[in-house]
């Protein structure tokens, strides 16, 4: 028992409690603002390639609230992120995080899209 190893391993596991603290309340929180205006202009851009630019229904359904209303926000974060398999509907889970696919979802049910 020279030189003690263990007390280096204590300053690591401090160091990542720490990091675990700064980080963690990002973690599961919305996106940044930044990004919600990148998702947005996903929405509207690459969904509306499909869905149509006004989200009415183009070769994909309406994504209008009153549309999606028999679907809950999991259902519509899943369809997001895995898609629907045999249709045009593509997953999108390579480019959008969990978080992302929630904050879609959340806006296609409350958020009035942009009239046309
Ligand atoms: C390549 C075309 C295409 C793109 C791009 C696309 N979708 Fe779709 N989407 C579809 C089709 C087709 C359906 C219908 C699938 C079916 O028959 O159930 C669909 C279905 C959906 C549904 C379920 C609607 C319902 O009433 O069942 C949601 C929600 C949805 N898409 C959201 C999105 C979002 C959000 C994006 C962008 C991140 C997106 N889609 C991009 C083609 C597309």
């Amino acid at each position: 028992m020279g030189s003690r190893p263990g007390k280096r391993h204590g300053y690591l596991i401090i160091l990542l409690l720490i990091f675990t603290l700064f980080t963690t309340p990002f973690a599961s929180a919305e996106p940044a603002s930044e990004r919600q205006k990148e998702l947005e202009t996903l929405l509207y851009q690459d969904c509306g390639s499909c869905h149509g630019m006004t989200l009415r229904g183009g070769l994909g359904p309406s994504l209008l609230p009153e549309a999606l209303a028999r679907y809950n926000l999991d259902a519509i974060t899943g369809i997001i992120l895995h898609g629907v398999p045999g249709t045009a509907m593509p997953p999108w889970s390579d480019l959008l995080t969990e978080d992302d696919a929630a904050w879609l979802a959340d806006h296609l049910l409350s958020v009035k899209p942009a009239s046309p």
